[in-house]
């Protein structure tokens, strides 16, 4: 599995911890930044990490800002990104078995570091469910055909 993984710069020290938790299972990071605690613009981060994923050069992504939110709003925009912003390790297991999500929003100034951690690796490690989820999937991607009609 690849995982790109992005920042701004409330959740930089987060994804420094995801990396370390990936790198630890062997995963290999892309990781679009940010590197410190200058102040960024997190749909800068939430557009490189929702690009790699779609596009298929990472087969998820972790975002991490102050709440989750904004990276959520940002990376939704891109077609073909399912971005979930959890923080609750009952959301991250139905976000991957019912939305197969693709991108993963953290919050740091919401959620600890010890249960973003929890989160992550439930995430990576919870598979699609099919099924009758993926004809409600199916009804999302069309939702992104009629925003280009
Ligand atoms: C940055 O102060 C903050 O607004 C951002 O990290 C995030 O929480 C936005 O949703």
């Amino acid at each position: 599995m690849r995982v790109a993984l992005g920042a701004d710069h409330a959740g930089v020290h987060l994804k420094d911890a995801v990396r370390s938790l990936l790198e630890s299972r062997g995963i290999e990071v892309q990781d679009f930044g940010t590197a410190d605690e200058t102040s960024v613009d997190y749909p800068d981060y939430a557009a490189r990490v929702g690009r790699a994923v779609a596009g298929g050069e990472a087969d998820r992504g972790i975002l991490a800002c102050g709440t989750g939110l904004g990276m959520a709003i940002a990376a939704n925009k891109i077609d073909g990104v399912r971005a979930a912003p959890v923080v609750d390790l009952e959301s991250a297991h139905l976000s991957r078995e019912h939305n197969d999500a693709n991108v993963l929003a953290l919050g740091a100034r919401v959620t600890s570091a010890d249960t973003a951690l929890k989160i992550v690796a439930t995430f990576l490690d919870t598979p699609f469910a099919g099924g009758r989820h993926q004809r409600r999937l199916d009804k999302i991607a069309a939702l992104e055909h009629d925003r280009h009609a």
